[in-house]
């Protein structure tokens, strides 16, 4: 499998989420106008890291961001993972969470937090596997929170 990773430097290249979608149990994502116009808040601060991971026909296999908009000092948040469904169970999310870890670390960041629904099996086994622990997130109750402590 010949995976590319890249950084994204163009906002609009995010519109490629447009319509993607991924189902678990019954948990469905699904992007939108919105739910990318509020991805692409986070994009132009200095210290967010916006990757996407393409085929060797250059189409389009996932996409994670991490930023630093997050309350607690020194933190990086990894705001989003999308896998295209095809593409998941394959080591690629590992992949971009360890980019991710990296570029927190170039960042001396205390931890990277992450928050995922309670249904979200991949999700939650993937933050264990990369070492992160749950925390009890006082600001947010609605699933679970995930932090690793650099
Ligand atoms: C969750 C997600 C990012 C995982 O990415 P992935 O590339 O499929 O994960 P990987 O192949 O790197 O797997 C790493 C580990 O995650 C866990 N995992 C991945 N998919 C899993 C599944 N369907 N069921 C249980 N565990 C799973 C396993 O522990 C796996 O390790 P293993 O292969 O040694 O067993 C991916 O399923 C996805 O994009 N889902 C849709 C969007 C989403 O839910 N994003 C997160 C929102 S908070």
């Amino acid at each position: 499998m010949n995976i590319k990773y890249s950084l994204i430097k163009k906002e609009e290249d995010i519109d490629i989420l447009q319509g993607k979608e991924s189902t678990f149990a019954n948990l469905h994502y699904k992007y939108n106008k919105e739910t990318i116009q509020f991805l692409k808040t986070h994009f132009y601060r200095q210290d967010s890291l916006y990757l996407v991971a393409t085929d060797e026909n250059n189409a389009f296999v996932a996409l994670c961001s991490l930023d630093s908009d997050w309350w607690e000092p020194h933190h990086f948040f990894l705001r989003e993972i999308f896998i295209m469904p095809s593409y998941q169970g394959q080591g690629i999310g590992k992949v971009l969470f360890e980019k991710c870890i990296d570029h927190a670390n170039q960042f001396q960041a205390k931890a990277i937090v992450t928050e995922t629904a309670f249904e979200n099996i991949p999700m939650q086994k993937l933050c264990e596997k990369m070492g992160f622990t749950r925390w009890d997130n006082p600001q947010w109750k609605e699933g679970i929170t995930y932090k690793l402590f650099l």
